[in-house]
């Protein structure tokens, strides 16, 4: 007799037979009825033990959150809510759980309580259900890329170069912090350190990803990136995982696509493979939203949004277009944005792409050609436009309820204007030498983008706060686990 799971037995098609189980039990009721979980789905299996043929002391054992292995013969269940159940035959505890400090008792916990108790709190529904789509949804994005002819590339943790420029990094470093080796004007002299150079974790895996592109021509990254910003709001991580797939011969239209592909094809895949879990969750928001104020309520439940996102097109509007359509809003007249939009060039806030996307558009939006001096170096310069104002083949995906899901672009490919932007900027050429190369070598027009997993992960379990979707979330004034 071999193991079964939870899911294997509740699955349709199981024969009635002799079983074998292991996994924690959630409840065990009027000692008779435990209601077990194993972690392959979101119910539970019931195991009916008749007290009677049961040692007093075993049955004292079996408390909420123990381990437990149980033999017995699944049958059709007597009673409601579940089709089958396991008629107990043999039952050993095989790992105790004190119950007046097991920290998960079946009741209702706040997330900030579970976010205390990460370690256990896969042990409920909610999480176990968020972490099962999580790493579906991981699958796909392999599935996708895999069946589109992509090459999966591994880009480095640690990098000499600050893709993004925006100076958020993660120093590393092996020095000695109490004694650093100086030089003579008092900076740190890093060619003492570990690497002879001064090194950080990464931002991106962008820029080494163009070089495979350039060769390869499909490549994707999907790996932990790490960004030192202190914003500590419900959408931001210092430790995330990014998707970043770069194209050769790719223009921005092209970026637009295959975005949009991407998105709907791994949304699909968890609308097809992970309904129980899915269920679950929009169950869990439609009984938090009836605790919310009519008007705040949304018009449409969990799964309703998804298949909103897959059946219909992401609305691309302009830069420019948006701005128009910002500056003509209410909330602009009545300056109840807290940066009013004045002029172009103005760098969009989460208000603004929000009103966009939750108030005017109501879809996902592609935001494209932003103004080229608020955006990163390595951007693809369009000609002027009418009035002389410059921008560049950047791309931003706006999704409702997240704001910000993909940053992306067409690559300046031009080695001359690349140069000249990198020298406005203080870049140095010698540390990104290998990134001007492929420039000089082969150049070609070449895109791609970044896509913040955690918030794809937020978007398709309805889930308000980044730290519900990740496990052990890195925030700032906060690393535990
Ligand atoms: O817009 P970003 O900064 O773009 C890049 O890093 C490009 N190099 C990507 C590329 O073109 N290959 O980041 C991309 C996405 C954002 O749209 C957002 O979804 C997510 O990464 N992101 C974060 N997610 C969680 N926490 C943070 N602190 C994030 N910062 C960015
Ligand atoms: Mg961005």
């Amino acid at each position: 007799m071999t193991s079964k799971t939870v899911a294997q037995l509740l699955s349709q098609d199981v024969t009635l037979q002799d079983v074998t189980i292991k996994g924690w039990v959630r409840t065990f009721r009027a000692n008779r009825f435990i209601a077990l979980n194993d972690g392959s789905t979101i119910n539970n299996i019931q195991c009916v033990v008749d007290f009677e043929n049961f040692d007093e002391a075993l049955l004292k054992r079996i408390t909420t959150g123990a381990a437990i292995h149980v033999t017995g013969e699944l049958v059709e269940s007597q009673g409601k809510g579940q089709s089958v159940e396991i008629v107990v035959k043999t039952l050993e505890v095989l790992g105790d759980s004190d119950p007046e400090t097991y920290p998960i008792q079946p009741k209702k916990h706040s997330f900030e309580f579970l976010r205390e108790n990460a370690h256990l709190r896969t042990r409920t529904n909610t999480f176990s259900a968020v972490m099962r789509l999580r790493s579906s949804l991981s699958f796909a994005v392999h599935k996708y890329f895999n069946e589109n002819g992509f090459n999966y590339m591994h880009t480095p943790i640690i990098t000499g170069s600050d893709a993004e420029g925006a100076g958020e990094m993660f120093k590393v470093t092996n020095l000695d912090v109490k004694n650093l080796p100086l030089n003579e004007d008092g900076s740190v002299n890093y060619k003492e350190d570990f690497f002879g150079k001064e090194t950080n974790l990464t931002v991106s895996g962008q820029l080494e990803a163009e070089t495979y592109a350039m060769s390869l021509g499909k490549v994707y990254t999907f790996g932990p990136t790490f960004r030192a910003e202190n914003s500590n709001t419900s959408r931001h991580l210092a430790e995330f995982w990014m998707i970043e797939p770069e194209v050769a011969f790719m223009d921005l239209a092209g970026n637009m696509d295959l975005a949009e592909d991407f998105m709907k094809s791994v949304l699909c895949y968890v609308l097809e493979n992970n309904k129980e879990d899915l269920e679950f969750l929009e169950k869990r928001l439609l009984d938090e939203e009836k605790t919310k104020p009519q008007a705040e309520r949304s018009d449409m439940s969990l799964i309703e949004k998804i298949k909103f996102v897959v059946d219909n097109n992401f609305k691309r509007v302009s830069y420019t277009e948006a701005i128009d359509i910002l500056r003509n809003s209410k909330p602009n007249k009545k300056k109840k944005f807290n940066y009013i939009i004045k002029e172009w060039g103005a760098d969009l806030q989460s208000e603004h792409e929000r009103f966009l996307v939750e108030k005017h558009f109501k879809c996902p939006v592609i935001l494209f050609d932003y103004p080229a001096n608020i955006k990163a170096f390595y951007m693809r310069l369009n000609e002027p436009d009418s009035e002389g104002r410059e921008t560049v083949r950047a791309m931003d995906i706006l999704f409702p309820g997240i704001g910000e899901m993909v940053g992306g672009s067409q690559r300046e490919e031009r080695l001359d204007v690349l140069k000249e932007k990198m020298k406005a900027l203080d870049i140095d050429e010698e540390e990104l030498w290998w990134y001007l190369d492929l420039r000089k070598y082969g150049t070609a027009v070449h895109s791609g983008f970044g896509l913040g997993f955690e918030r794809l992960v937020m978007f398709a379990t309805g889930m308000s706060n980044i730290r519900d979707v990740i496990p052990y979330p890195r925030t700032p004034q906060n690393a535990e686990f």
